[in-house]
């Protein structure tokens, strides 16, 4: 199985390196190939994401990406984060799932990942009037709500369908169709929530939420939310899938470069975004489950400045390593 690793900016090549140091001790046949993407890239080609980066990214079994960002490209026209969005538009990866567990926590979240303000018409007119916009077709609405409903079949059975219908022309038809697709799943129980009060509702009676269905932009955010419930971005991985595509996994934290160089970044997101790969990506769901309690484990023994321990990102992997020997 071939995956292209992604280091990308900041911290993303520390936590990357971790990810290849724990996977090799996996009894798996991967061969990891590293490629430019992010401002990595920008420096080397010009192009966040350059075109032997893609046709490599396009032929392999999966994406594992560090993160992507830079403020040395704040304000510049050409940007990392361009390149993120326009791999996850090229591998059509329109269903984003960030799980959260914690005390009393235990929810996905199932972002659409390639519509809305992301990818809507944005410009300028002549009066310096700058625009984005939410554009969402019913059938972009139709497969991500799919995926929820059958996620929600390997869960605990709820979806909570999360928009701002009492002010959205997109949320509406979000809504009608959601609907619509419920029908076909009538052992699942659907809610509809405005997107104001579940942000509220997350950190109130988190308890409440099994799967959470919902847009781009609001799933960024409300993503955010929940890792926040369960010890930080610094735990929070996500899996990107598309039909019959590679997927990306990717840590739901940024570059941090306050913390880039260090060798202090926590490497967790990113060994559980790799845990990710190996039950939806590659299809080895018994190693993926290895790898998740071997990274629980360590979070407990060896906990990075983030959690209010000492350990650095090498010392975190060794543990994993240690974990997984003994598992
Ligand atoms: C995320 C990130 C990205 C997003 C950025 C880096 C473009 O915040 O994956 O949540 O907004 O999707
Ligand atoms: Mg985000």
């Amino acid at each position: 199985m071939r995956i292209a690793l992604l280091p990308g900016d900041g911290i993303g090549p520390e936590v990357a390196a971790a990810a290849e140091r724990v996977l090799q001790e996996l009894p798996l046949d991967l061969e990891l190939e590293k490629h430019p993407f992010g401002g990595a890239a920008i420096d080397e080609t010009g192009d966040p994401l350059p075109a032997a980066t893609l046709a490599a990214v396009e032929s392999a079994d999966a994406v594992l990406m560090g993160a992507v960002g830079d403020p040395r490209f704040d304000g510049a026209e050409v940007r990392p984060e361009q390149g993120l969005l326009r791999l996850r538009s090229e591998l059509g990866v329109y269903a984003n799932l960030r799980p959260a567990h914690g005390e009393g926590v235990d929810l996905l979240v199932v972002r659409e990942l390639v519509g809305g303000l992301y990818f809507g018409a944005r410009g300028v007119r002549d009066d310096g009037t700058v625009f984005d916009t939410m554009e969402y077709r019913p059938d972009e609405v139709e497969r991500i709500a799919r995926r929820g409903f059958e996620l929600a079949r390997s869960r605990r059975g709820h979806v909570m369908s999360v928009d701002k219908a009492n002010v959205l022309d997109t949320s509406r038809l979000w809504r009608r169709v959601v609907e619509r697709v419920a029908g076909d799943y009538p052992d699942i129980e659907l809610r509809h929530m405005l997107v104001d009060n579940c942000g509220m509702q997350l950190v109130l009676a988190p308890g409440q939420f099994d799967v959470i269905l919902t847009e781009n932009t609001f799933g960024d955010i409300l993503s955010d939310v929940a890792a926040g419930l369960t010890g930080g971005l610094g735990l929070a991985a996500s899996a990107s899938l598309g039909d019959g595509r590679p997927g990306i996994f990717e840590p739901v934290h940024g570059s941090a470069p306050d913390i880039a160089g260090r060798g202090i970044a926590n490497p967790a997101a990113m060994l559980r975004s790799a845990a990710l790969m190996l039950a939806h990506g590659v299809d080895r769901p018994a190693e993926a489950a290895r790898l998740e309690a071997a990274v629980d484990a360590a979070v407990a023994s060896t906990p990075t400045p983030d959690l209010g321990g000492t350990a650095t990102t090498t010392e975190f992997a060794d543990a994993v390593v240690r974990e997984l020997a003994s598992r």
